[in-house]
């Protein structure tokens, strides 16, 4: 949540920042703003609005600088508006400031600055810390980078913050707790981001900076230390990541382009992994802990919003394939529980950012209770990833548009060879079984690639038919009920259309009072041990005078002649089926918000990774 750049180097850095800023707008969109060292000057632009908005209202402005930091905010504390956007300016005006993430304890420092005499211009906890590290550097008469050290001690909460002063024309200071922060280096140049997007057309090196450190940045010097002052060698490492990736390559939206490359990051997800003649699966994550795994009692899954939904499809294949008992858990509420840990639990965490506040406390939580932790991340070198054990990358690539697509079925994908992987360890599977579900997975890519070719323009045309409900029912049952819940939360998010999910079965306990000839019922009806019923429920819509809206298996002219629409999908295993029917209902998704003129990609009131709780 919040996007933050910083730039210091030989180039014009109005540019560079405002450029940065677009590629983090993903993680936040209501207000935008940077902050400029204009040699004897601070001089800051902000705005309530996208980084668009902030770019009209410079428009003229002397912008000449070769240090400064922006931010694009998801507001916290403060209404979104142009006196709660970031930077904020120290009373002074000699230290200007950015912040992503949350100060819990803000509210007893401004009261004791408040004493004090100072007066705040916003509603933000981010200009409480600021004037509160200012009143340190006065009070003690020290350094910046002293000033911050003294006052991170009092403060409870996650940050990333960055500041430029008016007395250091060409430095950045930088401090993290429990916030991303990525320093590329260039030539004569560093670059500040919360995610290496602001600078990989410049740098493929770059220094991930962890929790309790701080750096003082240069054009010509990084220098890294801890809280304790102790300076840190930097560790660099090298972005495996092209520019072609965070750009939209001619798509309308990075959600089309992103559900458009689910062949190639699904098969990424399986590449170097699954073999056949002879089937072999390689996950050296989770072999590591083979021992383990085989013996668990129980594994807990832990994620957030359609990482959870990923969660929950993998509780029924891994107790069908390992036989192991799996809790599913919302982080954010498993943190604040008091959880039962057992010797042999094993815990697994799905997140596409692995920066997901709620999940990441959870893990330390679990973590500190001594459980073996499995990662199952998308952003390579994240909090999550880093916090982990072991584990599996997904290999989706960026995921920019808001709404994740890509990064769910690579989740899937992910955790369908991890379940594999430890059903072989345990012996819980038969040869011919595990030979089965490896050929069934490698098919999934060109079986995607299909329903993209073939459905996608019918899909358009559902869409249209389907715009104007306002509300949806999405119904599935036994590995297909997380899709439902999946295209349910899709829908919502881009076309705020009320939707709800439900196991199928569920429906005659409830939600069938909703049902009249204006609600749409979206079926995932193909082709499995429930097919029979699923037929059923749909009968039961029809006769009450409901719209239904199936997926079905090609060939299935009975689900075809129930339903008043239907979407078809390829025939595949019943375990793997639902990463297929997942496609069809991100694109219902997708185009009923375009036909609804809505911002698919930047959804109202979404960020894309959740960085505060
Ligand atoms: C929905 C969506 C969110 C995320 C959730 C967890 O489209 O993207 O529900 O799935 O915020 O995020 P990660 O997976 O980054 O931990």
């Amino acid at each position: 949540m919040c996007g933050i750049v910083g730039y210091t180097g030989n180039k014009e850095a109005y540019p560079i920042v405002i450029k940065g800023l677009k590629r983090l707008e993903y993680r936040g969109y209501d207000s935008a703003g940077i902050a400029l060292h204009q040699g004897d000057s601070l001089q800051v632009y902000k705005k309530a609005g996208k980084v668009a908005m902030l770019e009209e209202s410079v428009l003229g402005e002397n912008l000449h600088a070769f240090t400064a930091i922006g931010h694009t905010r998801w507001a916290t504390h403060g209404e979104p508006s142009d006196k709660n956007a970031h930077p904020h300016i120290s009373p002074s005006g000699d230290i200007a400031m950015i912040h992503n993430g949350i100060i819990e304890n803000y509210d007893a420092i401004k009261r004791d600055l408040i004493a004090k005499g100072y007066l705040f211009k916003s509603d933000t906890d981010t200009e409480v810390l600021l004037y509160f590290i200012e009143d340190i550097k006065i009070h003690n008469q020290c350094s910046l980078e002293e000033a911050i050290r003294i006052a991170l001690k009092r403060v409870v909460g996650a940050y990333v913050i960055l500041l430029i002063e008016k007395s250091a024309p060409d430095t950045i200071i930088a401090a993290r707790k429990g916030s991303p922060l990525v320093i590329g280096i260039g030539k004569g140049a560093h670059y500040l981001g919360s995610d290496a997007s602001p600078m990989l057309a410049y740098t493929k090196e770059v220094v991930y900076i962890n929790d309790y450190e701080l750096a003082i940045v240069r054009p010509d010097e990084l220098i890294l230390k801890n809280f304790g002052n102790e300076r840190i060698t930097p560790f660099v490492q090298q972005l495996d990541l092209d520019l072609a990736a965070i750009e939209k390559g001619g798509y309308e939206h990075f959600m089309l382009k992103e559900i458009f490359e689910q062949p190639q990051t699904i098969y990424d997800s399986l590449r170097g992994r699954l073999s056949l003649n002879p089937a072999q699966l390689t996950l050296s994550g989770i072999t590591q802990f083979g021992n383990e795994l085989s013996q668990a009692k129980r594994i807990v899954i832990l994620a957030c919003g359609t990482s959870w939904h990923a969660a929950l499809w993998a509780e029924y294949i891994i107790e069908e394939l390992c036989r192991i008992q799996v809790e599913v858990d919302y982080a954010s509420e498993y943190r604040y529980r008091n959880p039962i840990i057992e010797k042999g639990d094993v815990i697994i965490a799905i997140s596409q950012s692995g920066e997901t506040a709620d999940t990441l406390v959870a893990l330390e939580k679990a973590k500190q209770q001594g459980a073996i932790i499995l990662g199952v991340v998308n952003a390579v070198g994240s909090s999550i990833a880093r916090l982990s054990d072991a584990g599996a990358y997904t290999h989706a690539g960026p995921e920019i548009g808001v709404a994740s697509t890509k990064a769910f079925t690579a989740q899937l994908t992910v955790l369908h060879l991890i379940a594999l992987k430890i059903a072989e360890l345990k012996g819980s599977i038969t040869a011919e079984k595990f030979t089965q579900q490896l050929t069934e997975l490698a098919a999934i890519p060109e079986k995607v690639q299909q329903i993209l070719s073939t459905q996608h323009e019918k899909i358009k045309l559902i869409a249209k038919k389907y715009k104007d409900a306002k509300d949806f029912l999405f119904l599935g049952r036994g590995y297909s009920f997380p899709i439902a819940l999946e295209g349910a939360l899709k829908l919502k998010e881009i076309s705020y259309i009320h939707a709800e999910g439900y196991p199928a079965a569920e429906m005659k306990h409830g939600p069938i009072a909703l049902v009249d000839e204006h609600l749409p019922v979206v079926f995932i009806a193909t082709k499995d041990f429930y097919h029979e019923k699923i037929m059923s429920n749909m009968q039961e819509i029809r006769a009450r005078k409901g719209q239904v809206l199936a997926i079905v298996t090609e060939g299935d002219e009975l689900s075809k002649e129930i339903a008043q629409d239907y979407i078809e999908i390829p025939a595949a295993d019943e375990m793997l089926s639902p990463i297929l029917s997942t496609i069809p209902l991100q694109l219902l998704s997708y185009y009923i918000g375009v036909e609804l003129g809505l911002d698919v990609d930047k959804p109202r009131n979404l960020a894309k990774s959740v960085t505060v709780e």
